[in-house]
């Protein structure tokens, strides 16, 4: 019997989905592969699924591509991850004029390859004015590091005078950390049967509804995005307060 078409409420679509991709490395030894190849077909999926929330008008979409931890891997995987970056970069600078996407990178650049960085910045730049989808890409990311990296910037704030430390609110906070201006997730999603945070958006995700997965990253279907929205549709989120 063919499945049923998952029917998405248009007007409830969340703002925001973060992603942790995870699941790459399993998914490549299952299969006899090396790990880049793993992550490979993972930079596949994240394709599928940005063109999906494309499709779906999604604002803004935000995935842990590499995380202040991912450094302790072997020589070989980061520089595999970091070749599958090089080529992400290049890939979509060519694809930039017909694809409606805006792309930035949140963590902390400076540790990346110089030439990386520069990619980053001409892509950055190439769709600054694009109107449709946010793609934030966490690289380099932690979300303690990048709280104690905002607490610097206020402190030094605070020492020139720029602010004063009664000034301190939620939301002046908000606007030292990367995702300035950034609405917080609705949605977060991890892929691979485990069910935790490990550092990403830690001060973001206070409120997001999680969706749990038991796909390995690169066998996640735009299908599984839809369902994991639907059932984001259908549940009451009450901040705290009551719905009754
Ligand atoms: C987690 O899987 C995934 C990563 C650490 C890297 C994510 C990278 C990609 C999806 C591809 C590259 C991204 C871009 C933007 C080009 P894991 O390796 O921890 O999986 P495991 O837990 O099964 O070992």
């Amino acid at each position: 019997m063919a499945k049923e078409e998952i029917k998405l409420d248009e007007n409830n679509i969340p703002n925001h989905i973060a992603i942790i991709m995870d699941g790459n490395g399993r998914w490549a030894k299952k299969r006899n592969l090396i790990k880049k190849a793993g992550h490979k077909a993972g930079a596949d999926t994240l394709e599928k699924i940005t063109n999906t929330a494309i499709d779906l008008g999604v604002k803004h979409l935000t995935v842990y591509a590499f995380s202040t931890e991912n450094w302790k891997r072997s020589d070989e995987e980061v520089s595999g991850i970091m070749d599958l970056l090089r080529k992400y970069l290049r890939e979509n600078i060519k694809t930039a004029k017909v694809r409606n996407c805006k792309v930035d990178i949140i963590g902390e650049k400076s540790r990346l390859d110089k030439d990386i960085q520069e990619k980053i910045e001409e892509l950055e730049n190439i769709t600054k004015n694009k109107t449709g989808l946010n793609l934030h890409i966490a690289l380099n990311y932690g979300g303690r590091d990048e709280i104690i990296r905002a607490v610097k910037k206020i402190a030094d704030d605070c020492m020139d005078g720029a602010i004063n430390c009664n000034d301190i609110t939620e939301s002046l906070f908000s606007s030292y950390l990367d995702t300035k201006g950034i609405p917080d997730p609705e949605l977060m999603i991890r892929t691979s049967g485990e069910e935790r945070i490990s550092n990403f958006l830690l001060w973001q995700l206070a409120y997001s509804e999680f969706s749990f997965s038991d796909k390995l990253w690169p066998d996640y279907t735009p299908e599984d995005f839809k369902q994991a929205i639907w059932d984001y549709q259908n549940r009451d989120r009450r901040f705290g307060g009551r719905n009754s």
